[in-house]
C-alpha cells in the first residue's frame, strides 16, 4: 500500500481484510502501535468527523500527530501552477511545501475539496495530485475534488457490520441543498457499491449525471465483481433496496454558475427521502448518509432519527476503518525499513 487516493485502486480482497479488520477493531481490539512514526494531517478544507476519527486512530496507533490547518494563521496559501511567477496571494509552491511536510512524517493524509469552479482544475485534483507528487511519502486522501476513499471504506464496513448481501440493491439517490456540492461523495460512494458487487441505482434528476470517468471507473469496478448499475431519474426507484444512500451534488452543466444552478434546483426541493421513500423500499431498508446532513432538505427529521438511520454507526466507523487502514499502512512501512535494515546489516557483515 502506497497511501489511498480512491478505494478502487485496492483490491477487493484487500477492501474486504480492512473492512473486517476495522470491526475487530470496533468490538475492542487493541491495534497495532508503531512509536516513533509520524502521521501528518493536512487540513485545506473544513471537517468535523474526518479531523476527529483521524486524530483518535493516530493516538490508538501510538503515532505522533503533526495537524495543519489552511487559513487564518494557518498554512500558507499555496500555488499549484508549474512555472507560475508567485507575485500574487500565494505565498509558497506546493513543491516545497509537500516535500517538506514529507520530510517530518512518514504517512501524510490530505483534505482539499474540489473549487467548483473549473471543471477541469477540479478534475486534475490539483492538490491531492500535487502532495502524491512531490511529499515523497505516501497520501492518504481525507477527499479531494473526486473521491473520498475513507468514506467509501467505512461505508463498506457499515454494510458488512448490518449484514448486507453483496448482491443487495443500493440506492444512491440525489437530495436537494442550498449550494452546490462536490462529487468526491456520490464518485466514490458509487464506485464502492459497484465494486462490493452490489444491484445499485443511482436516482438523479435529468442535468445531475456525474461525470463520465467516475462513471466509467464505477463500471470498470462493477464488471470485475459482476455488480450492476441502473441510472433513472425517478426519485422513487427505492423498492426492495437495503440501503438508500443520500447526497447532494452539483450539476456539471452548471459547474461555477452559482444562479444557473438555483435555476435547476427551483423545483427539486422534493428530491428529500422521506418516510414515504424508506417504507416505498422495505421494511428492510436502511438510511444512510456521509454527514454533515442538511435537515429537512436532504432527509427529514423522521427518517434521521427513525428507526432505520444508521449515520451515527456510519460515522462511528470513519474511525475503525481509518485505523485499520493506517495500522496497514504503517505495518507496510515498518516491513519495508526492516527490509532495508536487514539488507543494509548483511552489507556489514559481508567481508
Ligand atoms: N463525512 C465527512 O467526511 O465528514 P466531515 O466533512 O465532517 O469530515
Amino acid at each position: 500500500m502506497n497511501g489511498l487516493y480512491h478505494l478502487g485502486e485496492l483490491s477487493t480482497a484487500m477492501v474486504e481484510r480492512l473492512a473486517q479488520r476495522a470491526l475487530e477493531l470496533r468490538r475492542g481490539v487493541e491495534p497495532l502501535r508503531f512509536p516513533g512514526r509520524g502521521l501528518g494531517l493536512l487540513f485545506l478544507s473544513p471537517s468535523l468527523r474526518t479531523q476527529a476519527s483521524f486524530q483518535r486512530a493516530a493516538a490508538k496507533l501510538g503515532l505522533d500527530l503533526v495537524q495543519l490547518q489552511s487559513g487564518g494563521n494557518g498554512v500558507w496559501q499555496l500555488e499549484l501552477e508549474d512555472g507560475a511567477v508567485m507575485n500574487g496571494t500565494s505565498v509558497e509552491h506546493i513543491r516545497e511545501a509537500a516535500a517538506v511536510l514529507g520530510r517530518f512524517v512518514d504517512v501524510l493524509a490530505v483534505r482539499a475539496f474540489s473549487g467548483g469552479k473549473d471543471l477541469e482544475l477540479d478534475l486534475a485534483d490539483p492538490i491531492v495530485a500535487g502532495f502524491r507528487r512531490f511529499a515523497g511519502v505516501p497520501i492518504v486522501n481525507m477527499e479531494s475534488a473526486l473521491w473520498h476513499p475513507c468514506q467509501a471504506l467505512a461505508d463498506w464496513t457499515t454494510m458488512d457490520m448490518l449484514g448486507v448481501d453483496r448482491r443487495a440493491k443500493f440506492v444512491l439517490t440525489w437530495a436537494n441543498h442550498p449550494k452546490a456540492l462536490p462529487h468526491a461523495v456520490p464518485n466514490s460512494t458509487l464506485a464502492m457499491a459497484l465494486q462490493r458487487g452490489m444491484d445499485v441505482v443511482l436516482a438523479r434528476p435529468e442535468g445531475y449525471d456525474l461525470h463520465p470517468s467516475a462513471l466509467a471507473e464505477a463500471k470498470r469496478l462493477a464488471s470485475a465483481s459482476g455488480g450492476k448499475l441502473t441510472i433513472t431519474s425517478d426519485r422513487n426507484a427505492v423498492e426492495g433496496a437495503s440501503i438508500v444512500y443520500a447526497k447532494s451534488w452539483g450539476s456539471l452543466e452548471a459547474w461555477g454558475d452559482a444562479e444557473k444552478e438555483q435555476r435547476m434546483r427551483a423545483a427539486l426541493a422534493h428530491w428529500c427521502v422521506d418516510a414515504q421513500t424508506m417504507q416505498r423500499a422495505g421494511p428492510n431498508a436502511r438510511f444512510m448518509h456521509c454527514l454533515p446532513v442538511r435537515r429537512n432538505v436532504v432527509v427529514k427529521d423522521e427518517v434521521l432519527d427513525g428507526p432505520t438511520s444508521v449515520v451515527i454507526d456510519q460515522a462511528e466507523n470513519r474511525l475503525h476503518a481509518q485505523t485499520a487502514l493506517l495500522e496497514r499502512q504503517f505495518l507496510e512501512l515498518e516491513m519495508q525499513s526492516k527490509g532495508k535494515r536487514s539488507s543494509l546489516e548483511l552489507q556489514e557483515v559481508r567481508p
